[in-house]
């Protein structure tokens, strides 16, 4: 894992973007995104039975995978979006960018690789996407009925619970 202010400027979304200036776990944990490294998959099962993540599901982005809709789907997921329920991730293979809105609502880039666990809070702004290997394996872990539905950033969510509930616990 490794974590930096992306840079804002014109490219590729997969390309690394990174403005040099390093994010740390702690600033993460301030803003509510928890990341873990998890060689074994035994202590992501222990994890998640602490958690209280029943249920989980495997998925592969790639061209491979995917066929045409891969470059759809890529550019979907990089659309910035909010979910009411937390966004877990196991990485199991290939490497991915999660951006997530910083305090000061700019992007922190963290990039995970295989073995990389990231928990994102209800209510943060993120948005994902592959690297130029357009390859990636995650294991998506949830506790009850998996809520995927992606709610895009509008100042219509400012007065969404999920949202205001981690506006006041993360950014007042
Ligand atoms: C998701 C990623 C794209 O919602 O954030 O699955
Ligand atoms: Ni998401």
């Amino acid at each position: 894992m490794k974590a930096y202010m992306y840079d804002n400027l014109p490219g590729d979304q997969r390309l690394a973007h990174d403005s040099g200036r390093v994010v740390d776990v702690d600033a993460l944990k301030k803003i509510g995104v928890l990341y873990y490294r998890l060689p074994e998959l035994e202590s992501l099962n222990k994890l998640a039975e602490e958690r209280g993540y029943k249920n989980r599901d495997e998925i592969v982005v790639s061209p491979e995978k995917m066929g045409d809709v891969y470059e759809s789907k890529v550019k979907m997921f990089f659309d910035e979006h909010l979910h009411e329920d937390e966004e877990i991730r196991y990485i199991r293979g290939g490497q991915g960018y999660f951006d997530v809105r910083s305090q000061e609502d700019d992007w922190v880039r963290i990039q995970l690789e295989k073995d990389d666990m990231i928990i994102l809070p209800a209510g943060i702004y993120h948005r994902f996407t592959t690297d130029e290997s357009n390859y990636v394996h995650a294991m998506r872990l949830f506790k009850e009925e998996p809520k995927w539905t992606p709610l895009n950033r509008s100042s219509d969510l400012d007065g969404n619970e999920h949202r205001q509930a981690y506006v006041s616990q993360y950014l007042t």
